[in-house]
């Protein structure tokens, strides 16, 4: 716990391996691997996105960094989300899920959205900032299997000045808490391989803290 707050005010973003109990943990990935899970395919585009002038959702992401995308890049992102895998996790884990973050954030958590991610083959996220979405990111990994040149892996800087992204492993049951409150926290996902044996399926979760606690 006190590495967790050491990261996580000092770097913005924090990793907690084995979050949840091991056999909740396993649940949660037999339920991502079940056939019946519908996928939607979302497939991202919008060119004005690192511009200066862009009021868009997604015309935040201008950096002054000669290694960040340019205003004439477009931001893209392509990945399967599924709205019923997400509520049989909201009902069967949502409570564990709960009483771990409400540990973590230090407050009680009245909003929070919670999205089920699935990414195969060219699936990737470009470089974005979350703020405008939520107070802290949450990110849990589901795959037992990976390997790092599979892709998919997270890449996160402190802030647009940081040289160096540092890359995060999408370990089994391990999570990384996003700082979205102090830092602005730059992130992509490197594009997942042709030749990785499983797709990369994660939970990730956007709260807001309760500020009146
Ligand atoms: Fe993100």
């Amino acid at each position: 716990m006190n590495n967790f707050i050491e990261d996580y005010y000092k770097n913005g973003y924090a990793v907690i391996d084995d979050f949840l109990p091991i056999d909740v943990a396993n649940k949660l990935e037999e339920l991502y691997f079940e056939e019946n899970n519908k996928w939607d395919l979302e497939n991202q585009d919008y060119d004005e996105a690192y511009m200066d002038e862009s009021e868009s959702t997604y015309g935040k992401f201008k950096t002054d960094s000669e290694y960040l995308p340019d205003s004439n890049e477009s931001f893209t992102a392509k990945f399967w989300r599924s709205n019923n895998l997400e509520s049989k996790v909201d009902e069967i884990l949502i409570d564990h899920f709960k009483k771990n973050l409400k540990k973590y954030a230090k407050s009680e958590i009245n909003n929070y959205d919670m999205r089920c991610y699935k990414l195969d083959e060219g699936c990737h996220y470009r470089l974005h900032m979350d703020n405008p979405i939520g107070d802290m990111g949450f990110v849990y990994y589901v795959n037992k299997k990976w390997k790092w040149d599979w892709g998919g892996i997270l890449h996160v800087a402190k802030d647009e000045f940081e040289e160096d992204f540092q890359p995060i492993f999408p370990k089994f049951n391990r999570v990384v808490f996003m700082n979205h409150t102090e830092f602005t926290l730059p992130h992509f996902i490197s594009q997942v391989a042709k030749y990785a044996l499983q797709p990369r399926f994660t939970l990730v979760t956007f709260v807001r803290r309760d500020k009146n606690v």
